[in-house]
C-alpha cells in the first residue's frame, strides 16, 4: 500500500514553494486534472484486493480533502495580496481638486415654451401635440382656409410634394383640428411646436415657434379670451400693470379676430415692457369660427370658445432682450452661452407654484 503520509508531505512541501497564482493553478492540475497524481491513486482503487479497497479509499479521501484545502487556502491568500496591492495603487486623493466640467445651456426657446406651458397648466390647460409634417386638410382646409388665400402660396408655404397635399406646418393651428377630431367638447389645450414659413429677416425666420391656445365649452366668450390673455402676459413678463391691445384682424378661421400688441419703449438701449408708446405684436386670436366647428363635428349652436397663436420666440426676444431671431437658429455655441439658461435654475414662474 502506498504511503500516504510520505504522498501527503511531499505535496505540502511543493505547495509551500508556490509563490503566485498561476503556478498554483498548474499545481492544482498535477494533482487533480486527469492525469493528476492523486487522480491516478483513485484510478487504482478498482484493482485492488477487495480487503484493502476500503481502508485505501478512507486514507486517499482524507488526503484528498486536506490537499484540496491547502489549495483553497492558498489561493485565497493570493487573492487577498493582489486586492491589498490594487487598494494602495488605486488610492483616492480627496484633496486633489476636482476637475471643472463644463455644463450644458437651456435653449431661451424651450425655457420660454417651458416658462408658458406651466402658466396655462396653471389655469387648467393640457398640453397637445402635432406633427410637423402636415397635410394640406389640417393646415388649410379644416381651418376654413379658402384654396386661393395668400397663406396657400408657394412664397410662404413649404410644399413637400407637387400635388401640394404635404408641407411644412405653417402655423400650430392644424393642433386644433387634430384634437377635436380625437376627441369630445370641452377642449382646454394648449399646443406648443415648430412652424415653417418662406421668411427671413431679423425678426422672422423659416422654422420658428408658436404656442397654440383652444378652449371650447359652452357659454365661453370673447371676455374670456381676453381675461385669459391678460392672465398670461402679466405672468410671463412678471409685471402686474402691462399695456396690451387687441386690435381687429382677420383670420379664416376665427370670427371675430384680433392681433394682441404689447406695449414696450426702449431705455438705455434696452427693451421695457408694458409701458411707453411702442407696440409690438405677438399673437393672433380670435372666436373659432362656426365653419371650423362644424369641420370637427362640434355643434357650433352649443358649444364656442376661442383660440389664439402665440410666437414662442418673440416672446423670448422681449423677455430676455434678444434682438436678432435668426441667432436662435445658428447654433453659436458662445451665443447660447450668453443667452442661454442654467439647467438647474428653477425658473421664476415655478418659484411662484411652490410659494
Ligand atoms: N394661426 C395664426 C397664425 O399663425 C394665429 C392664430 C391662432 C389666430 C389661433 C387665431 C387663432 O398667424
Amino acid at each position: 500500500m502506498e504511503n500516504f503520509d510520505q504522498i501527503e508531505l511531499d505535496i505540502l512541501n511543493k505547495l509551500k514553494n508556490i509563490n503566485d497564482r498561476s503556478s498554483l493553478d498548474l499545481f492544482k492540475t498535477e494533482v487533480f486534472g486527469k492525469k493528476g497524481s492523486i487522480t491516478e491513486l483513485f484510478k487504482k482503487i478498482v484493482s485492488l484486493d477487495q480487503n484493502k479497497k476500503k481502508d485505501y479509499a478512507a486514507k486517499l479521501n482524507e488526503l484528498k480533502q486536506k490537499v484540496e484545502k491547502t489549495i483553497k487556502t492558498r489561493f485565497i491568500e493570493f487573492d487577498q495580496v493582489e486586492i491589498n496591492k490594487k487598494l494602495k495603487s488605486e488610492k483616492i486623493d480627496v484633496t486633489l481638486p476636482g476637475r471643472a466640467f463644463f455644463s450644458g445651456k437651456i435653449h431661451p426657446v424651450s425655457q420660454v415654451i417651458d416658462e408658458v406651458t406651466s402658466i396655462f397648466s396653471e389655469i387648467g390647460f393640457s398640453v397637445e401635440e402635432g406633427p410637423d409634417v402636415e397635410n394640406e386638410y389640417y393646415n388649410f382646409s379644416a381651418l376654413n382656409t379658402p384654396k386661393n388665400h395668400p397663406a396657400r402660396d408657394m412664397h410662404d408655404t413649404f410644399y413637400l410634394d407637387h400635388s401640394k397635399e404635404l408641407l411644412l406646418r405653417t402655423h400650430t393651428s392644424p393642433v386644433q383640428i387634430r384634437t377635436m377630431l380625437n376627441s369630445k367638447p370641452p377642449f382646454k389645450i394648449i399646443a406648443p411646436g415648430r412652424t415653417y414659413r418662406c421668411d427671413s429677416d431679423q425678426t422672422h425666420a423659416p422654422m420658428f415657434h408658436q404656442l397654440e391656445g383652444l378652449h371650447i365649452d359652452k357659454n365661453i366668450n370673447m371676455g374670456h379670451l381676453k381675461g385669459c390673455l391678460y392672465y398670461f402676459v402679466k405672468k410671463f413678463f412678471e409685471i402686474d400693470k402691462v399695456k396690451i391691445r387687441f386690435r381687429p384682424s382677420h383670420f379664416p378661421f376665427t370670427e371675430p379676430s384680433a392681433e394682441v400688441d404689447i406695449g414696450y419703449r426702449i431705455q438705455d438701449g434696452k427693451i421695457k415692457i408694458g409701458e411707453g408708446d411702442k407696440w409690438l405684436e405677438i399673437l393672433g386670436c380670435g372666436m373659432v369660427h362656426p365653419k371650423v366647428l362644424k369641420n370637427v363635428k362640434v355643434n357650433p349652436k352649443e358649444y364656442q370658445g376661442y383660440a389664439f397663436g402665440v410666437g414662442i420666440d418673440r416672446l423670448a426676444m422681449l423677455k430676455y432682450g434678444i434682438n436678432d431671431l435668426r441667432a436662435f437658429f445658428e447654433s453659436d455655441i458662445r451665443w447660447l452661452e450668453f443667452y442661454g439658461f442654467d439647467p438647474l435654475d428653477v425658473p421664476t414662474n415655478y418659484r411662484g407654484l411652490s410659494r
